[in-house]
């Protein structure tokens, strides 16, 4: 069952993210306390899994792989304080908790997620199970993938997106940013912890299957954000109608958003189509589009 294996993989991402979050300095506990409050969390750690299971699934370690998946939750946790700042989408709840900004302040969550952000490449840095060319381009990939031509650019245009409507095309390029180069990363990163280069026929493959379930992903995360639950979610509803953001929504009713998902996720489980034992990230591609948090 897939469920069973994502509580697994999560129990084995946070009993390391523990090792990396177990510094303490009186000065400024209360920083490190909001890097852990914000990480420590009810979180579905898809990022991180993404990374363990594209390791196993080419013959990696798990060793290999932990180093790197701590560092893209690292990334995602602080992408998730900065996103919930009152300057950017205002929201007070996040992972079933208030938002770190709420609890710790806005300066003290601006720090925390910098904090997190800076100790994700320092992690990806510590990974001594692989070669040191496969940290490079780890470093590489990861600093790409966060920055302005990811995640950050995703959230640029998502930004512009309030009250002004975006193109179709201009929307999913920023899903394909703000989301979707995170996603993406995390195949990558799994494959370079297996050994693979970036440009073996293989990580092509596998960010390829990640580059669509990345874009089906934030399609759902904008249709749970009108029709989910919000105990269950974890996260307000109705955050982007607040703001007036331009998302799948602007375009699509739920159900069709939901179509394109769905239809969008078989296009990429081809990608894996002659890769063999894909069956697990086959199931986690289901899994992620029929969601309900
Ligand atoms: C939320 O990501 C932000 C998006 C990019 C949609 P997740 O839905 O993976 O959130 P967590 O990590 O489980 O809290
Ligand atoms: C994802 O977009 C933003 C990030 C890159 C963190 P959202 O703003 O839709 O994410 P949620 O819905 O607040 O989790
Ligand atoms: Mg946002
Ligand atoms: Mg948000
Ligand atoms: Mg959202």
């Amino acid at each position: 069952m897939i469920s069973a294996r994502l509580s697994q993989n999560a129990a084995l991402i946070e009993e390391a993210l523990k090792t990396y979050l177990s510094d303490e300095d009186v000065d400024f506990a209360e920083e490190l306390e909001a890097e852990r409050y914000s990480i420590f969390a009810r979180a579905k750690r898809i990022r991180p899994t993404l990374v363990l299971e594209f390791c196993r699934l080419f013959g990696g370690r798990d060793e290999a792989a932990l180093p790197f998946a701590c560092a893209v939750e690292m990334v995602h946790t602080y992408s998730l304080i900065h996103d919930d700042l009152p300057c950017m989408d205002d929201d007070d709840l996040r992972r079933g908790r208030p938002t770190c900004h709420k609890v710790y302040g806005e300066a003290t969550a601006l720090l925390a997620g910098d904090g997190l952000l800076t100790r994700a490449f320092g992690t990806l840095a510590s990974n001594t199970a692989v070669p040191a060319e496969s940290v490079r381009a780890a470093v590489a990939a990861l600093a790409r993938a966060a920055g302005s031509f990811g995640m950050i650019g995703g959230q640029v245009i998502d930004l512009a997106g309030e009250k002004k409507k975006l193109s179709l095309d201009t929307l999913k390029k920023l899903h394909a940013h703000k989301t979707g180069a995170m996603i993406t990363v995390s195949a990558e990163l799994g494959c370079l912890a297996a050994g693979l280069d970036a440009d073996d026929p293989r990580t092509v493959a596998a960010c390829r299957f990640a580059e669509g379930i990345g874009l089906a992903f934030q399609i759902v995360d904008d249709v749970l954000d009108v029709t989910a639950d919000v105990a269950l979610l974890g996260k307000p509803i109705g955050s982007d109608a607040e703001n007036e953001k331009t998302t799948f929504l602007t375009y699509y009713t739920p159900d069709e958003a939901l179509a394109l998902a769905g239809a969008l996720t078989e296009r990429a489980k081809e990608a894996l189509a002659d890769i063999p034992n894909t069956q697990l990230l086959q199931a986690l591609a289901d899994y992620l589009v029929s969601r309900k948090h």
